[in-house]
C-alpha cells in the first residue's frame, strides 16, 4: 500500500524553528524543523498531549506560532501580509468532530468548503452552479451522493466524516490536514475512511498530514511517520523503521493499543534523528 519513494524535489509546506507557547505557558510544541515533500502522506503519532495537534494547527495558523517560520509553496512565510487567507484557500483541515452545521443538507456542508473563493458579500447569495457541481462531484467521491439533500445530523459517524473529507476536497487543496480523522470511528469503518483520505491525496496530489493514534494504520497508510513526543519531534522516517525501540521513543512508558501493535515487523535498529528537527 505504501507508495514507492517520492523524486525530491522543492517542499510543498515548510517550518523551521516553530515554537508554540500557550498564553498560560504551556509549551505545545518545541523549536521544530520539519518540511513536507509534494503529494507525501504523513502520519504524525504520539501520546497524548504530545503536540499533533498542536503541530497541525500551526500549520494552518488556527495556532499562533510564537516563533519561527512556517513557509508554503507558492505563497512563502505564511504569516506575510495577505499570505494566511491564499494559504488557508489551499490548504483543507479534517477533524475528528467532523465540525459539520447538523441543520443544514450534506450539499450545504461541502458547499462551505467553497466560501473562502467568494467574497463575504458574494457568499450570502447561492454559489454559482460550477460550485454546485463541484460539491456533488465530491460527494460521489466520498459514496455519498445519494444522501445530498439529507440533513447531516441524520447521518453516521462514518457517513459524517466522508462529508467531512468531501467538505475538504470541495476546496481543492495542495495540503489537507486531518487531526484524528478516524479517532471516533469503528476499527472497519476507521481502515475504510482513511483508506479513503489516502486514495483521495494520492489520486490528486495532495500533501497530507495526519494525526492518528493508531500504529497499524500508520503503517499501512504512511509513506513517512513523524513521531512527537513532548512537543518534539523523536522519530522521523518510513513506517517500515517503526520497531519496538521507535515506538518506546514515541510513546514511553505508555505503550500504544496492544491491536496497534499486533503488526509489529521485528526489530531493527533505527537512529532517532533529533538533531536536526530541533532548529
Ligand atoms: N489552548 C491551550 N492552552 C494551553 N495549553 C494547551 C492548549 N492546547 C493544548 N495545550 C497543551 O499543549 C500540549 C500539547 O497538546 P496537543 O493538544 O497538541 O496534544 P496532542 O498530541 O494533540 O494530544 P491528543 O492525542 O490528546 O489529542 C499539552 O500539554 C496540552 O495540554
Ligand atoms: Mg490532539
Amino acid at each position: 500500500m505504501n507508495a514507492s519513494p517520492l523524486p525530491s524535489t522543492d517542499p510543498a509546506l515548510s517550518i523551521r524553528g516553530v515554537e508554540v507557547v500557550y498564553p498560560d505557558g504551556t509549551v505545545g510544541l518545541r523549536r521544530t524543523r520539519l518540511s513536507f515533500v509534494p503529494g507525501e502522506f504523513v502520519v504524525l503519532l504520539g501520546p497524548s498531549g504530545a503536540g499533533k495537534s498542536t503541530l497541525l494547527r500551526s500549520l494552518n495558523g488556527l495556532v499562533k506560532a510564537t516563533a519561527g517560520t512556517i513557509e508554503v509553496a507558492g505563497i512563502g512565510d505564511i504569516h506575510a501580509r495577505g499570505a494566511l487567507r491564499r494559504h488557508r484557500q489551499r490548504c483543507a483541515m479534517v477533524f475528528q468532530q467532523h465540525q459539520l452545521i447538523g441543520r443544514l443538507t450534506t450539499l450545504q456542508n461541502v458547499l462551505t468548503g467553497r466560501l473562502s473563493y467568494h467574497s463575504t458579500l458574494r457568499s450570502l447569495w447561492p454559489l454559482p452552479l460550477a460550485d454546485k457541481r463541484l460539491a456533488l462531484d465530491c460527494l460521489d467521491r466520498v459514496g455519498l451522493l445519494d444522501c445530498a439533500l439529507r440533513r447531516v445530523d441524520e447521518l453516521s459517524g462514518g457517513q459524517q466524516q466522508r462529508v467531512g473529507i468531501a467538505r475538504a476536497i470541495a476546496q481543492q487543496p495542495r495540503i489537507l490536514l486531518a487531526d484524528e480523522p478516524v479517532a471516533s470511528l469503528d476499527p472497519a469503518t476507521s481502515m475504510r475512511v482513511l483508506g479513503l483520505i489516502h486514495s483521495i491525496c494520492k489520486a490528486d496530489g495532495i500533501t497530507a498530514v495526519v494525526s492518528l493514534h493508531q500504529v497499524d494504520l500508520a503503517r499501512r497508510f504512511a509513506d513517512r511517520v513523524v513521531g512527537i513526543g513532548s512537543g518534539s519531534v523523536v522519530f522521523d522516517g518510513p513506517p517500515a523503521a517503526m520497531g519496538e525501540p521507535v515506538l518506546s521513543a514515541i510513546y514511553g512508558a505508555g505503550t500504544p493499543s496492544p491491536q496497534a501493535r499486533r503488526e509489529q515487523p521485528p526489530t531493527q535498529h533505527v537512529s532517532i534523528p533529533l538533531p536536526e528537527h530541533a532548529a
